[in-house]
């Protein structure tokens, strides 16, 4: 799969994971933000104020729903033109996103649903509760989605969008992000995430990316300039791989199966 990039798709590896498999591996809570996080306002009324009881999982958790490419529109993966009246597309700088979600053990996960959505070029979302002064793009929606190949491997088009300001403390800025919810091959691997851009300073000013315990966590998030995929006078090109929570392999005889 790769409609909009130069570079060939990621091939080996393949997906190997099975709807019917074992378990899933219980999250690592010292990597994630902790749920209460006083910087970032809005987690003090969201937090929950007892601790959270943990529990094997069980089928609810371990299946969820099949997606196929027959369920996405022409344009859905191209937020460039997918909102758009006019045949130029929305304004801002043109740049696809790549990238391949696996699982905890490098392993493709197929056909899962990556939805995208993001402020314009000029950091304002298309939103009736928006309060920045930005302008709105006519052309520019901003959402997009797309599906995963065999091996895990996504694309998308759209433009960069801006940093912009938020309600949070006196000047808050968010940094230039694309919000990312993943939705793998069960209940129990969904992840919403944010990506950022490569060498943004605002990174390190923003309060919700301050909530993240450890700079290699941070790092994860940040999505890299690939000039060897960027595609002359059109559009450069982001990597951004996404680890979603993974799946206990069935044991056959003394290996793991699939591994
Ligand atoms: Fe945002």
């Amino acid at each position: 799969m790769s409609t909009f990039g130069r570079k060939p798709p990621v091939t080996q590896t393949p997906g190997g994971q099975d709807r019917a498999g074992g378990g899933l591996y219980a999250r690592d809570r010292a990597w994630h933000p902790a749920p209460l996080t006083p910087p970032y306002k809005t987690s003090v009324a969201r937090s929950p104020m007892r601790a959270p009881i943990s529990f094997p999982t069980t089928l609810s958790e371990e299946t969820g729903p099949v997606f196929t490419h027959d369920m996405l529109g022409q344009l859905d993966a191209d937020l460039i033109h997918n909102y758009a009246k006019s045949p130029d597309g929305a304004i801002g700088p043109r740049i696809v996103v790549q990238g391949r979600v696996l699982d905890q053990d490098g392993r493709g996960v197929p056909h899962a649903l990556v939805e995208v959505w993001q402020a314009n070029a000029g950091g304002r979302y298309r939103h009736k509760k928006e309060g920045y002064l930005a302008p709105l793009d006519p052309d520019f929606g901003g959402c997009g989605r797309c599906l995963t190949d065999e091996f895990g491997n996504y694309e998308f088009r759209t433009i960069q969008p801006g940093p912009y300001p938020w309600p949070n403390g006196p000047n808050d800025w968010r940094p230039a992000h694309i919000h990312f919810s993943v939705f793998g091959q069960s209940w129990g691997q969904r992840l919403i995430t944010q990506m950022y851009f490569d060498g943004d300073p605002m990174i390190w000013h923003c309060p919700i990316v301050g909530t993240i315990p450890s700079r290699e966590g941070i790092e994860s998030l940040v999505a890299r300039l690939d000039m060897e995929a960027t595609i002359p006078m059109d559009a450069r090109v982001y990597r951004f791989d996404i680890v979603l929570r993974g799946r206990r392999q069935t044991l056959f005889e003394n290996r793991m199966e699939g591994l």
